[in-house]
């Protein structure tokens, strides 16, 4: 069975050394080294360029790099096999440390100090109780839950909002279009966590933020396409938000010229949030592989028609 690496950021030697380890020498092509496309069987991948998968007449199975499968749902031709998305503790690791750096950034008012220095301004501003700074996660699947558990682990005030109702210890829930209002009403710190589906497209817009409290902060680590950018900027110099931190965007890299790289109340990073090692991921592309050469259902299947 061939299997065809494709990515820009993952490390195609450090995947073919951790999948050579756990299933002895097998057949890694990496992209655009495709060799004889009616071999290739499996398709190891992040934001494949689209109409390529469709090229690869014997492909049975989709696996993503990422958790987000947004892009790769985009393609009109993607095939008609099996897609799994991924699930891994590097991933979630690596959003839930993310996740809490932002919260306790703002928190401990950090944005306000970095301000009060370049000013010169010697102010303290005695710190909150972590109880008392309310964060809504948007999204409640593996890294919603993971970082609610480490949030109210730290005390604070979580509550969370989903398509379906979910039950979570410590963590005050609310559930679809009805459950979205009284949900961002109590939200001092949103925390987007969604994916990118046609329901979600754009939900981060002038109503939303409307509906926050006042003074509130938006942190997106879901995709660049959830967020109405001209509704944030207009927001932020509003006063009505206090603060952006942005991990994604609807174009990366991010242009040059893009008004968020110099807005005084916008925190950008260039989509680092979380991060799939393949040390621990190569567990889980495995797993997968051995279950399709088993006839076993496979982990972490993508409902196509649910988006996500
Ligand atoms: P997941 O397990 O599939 O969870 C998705 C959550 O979103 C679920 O709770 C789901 O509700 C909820 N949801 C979906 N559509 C909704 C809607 N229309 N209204 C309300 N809630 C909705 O996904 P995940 O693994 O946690 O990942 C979430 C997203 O994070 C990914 O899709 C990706 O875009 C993003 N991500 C970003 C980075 C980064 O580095 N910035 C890294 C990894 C992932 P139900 O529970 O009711 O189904
Ligand atoms: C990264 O953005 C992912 O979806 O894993």
């Amino acid at each position: 069975m061939a299997i065809l690496f494709i990515s820009d950021i993952d490390d195609p030697q450090a995947w073919q050394r951790e999948l050579s380890r756990r299933l002895g020498p097998i057949d890694f092509r990496v992209w655009p080294e495709l060799g004889d496309p009616a071999e290739i069987e499996v398709a190891l991948v992040w934001r494949p360029p689209p109409g390529l998968l469709a090229r690869l007449p014997r492909l049975r199975l989709i696996q993503a790099l990422s958790a987000g499968v947004d892009a790769l749902l985009a393609d009109p031709t993607l095939p008609d096999v099996p897609l799994c998305r991924m699930v891994d503790a590097s991933l979630t690791t690596t959003m839930v440390e993310f996740v809490t750096t932002v919260v306790l950034f703002f928190h401990r008012d950090l944005d306000h100090y970095a301000r009060q220095q370049r000013a010169a301004i010697w102010r303290q501003r005695p710190p909150q109780p972590a109880a008392a700074t309310r964060v809504g996660l948007m999204g409640l699947g593996v890294l919603g839950r993971a970082v609610a558990e480490r949030l109210t682990g730290l005390g604070f005030t979580v509550r969370g909002w989903s398509r379906t109702r979910h039950a979570l210890e410590g963590v005050t829930t609310f559930a679809g279009a009805d459950g979205l209002a009284p949900f961002l009403g109590g939200c001092d710190i949103l925390i987007c966590l969604l994916p990118l589906t046609p329901a979600t497209e754009g939900i981060l817009d002038a109503r939303l933020f409307a509906a926050l409290p006042p003074g509130a902060v938006v942190v997106n680590v879901g995709r660049g396409r959830h967020l109405v950018a001209q509704d944030l900027l207009d927001a932020l110099d509003r006063g009505r938000l206090r603060a952006a931190w942005l991990d994604v965007f609807a174009d990366e890299p991010l242009p040059p010229d893009h008004p968020f790289w110099r807005h005084p109340r916008i925190h950008l990073t260039p989509h680092v949030a979380a991060w799939t090692h393949p040390e621990s991921a190569a567990d889980v592309v495995v797993d997968n592989l051995r279950r399709l050469e088993a006839g076993a259902p496979l982990r972490y299947r993508v409902d196509r028609r649910r988006g996500y």
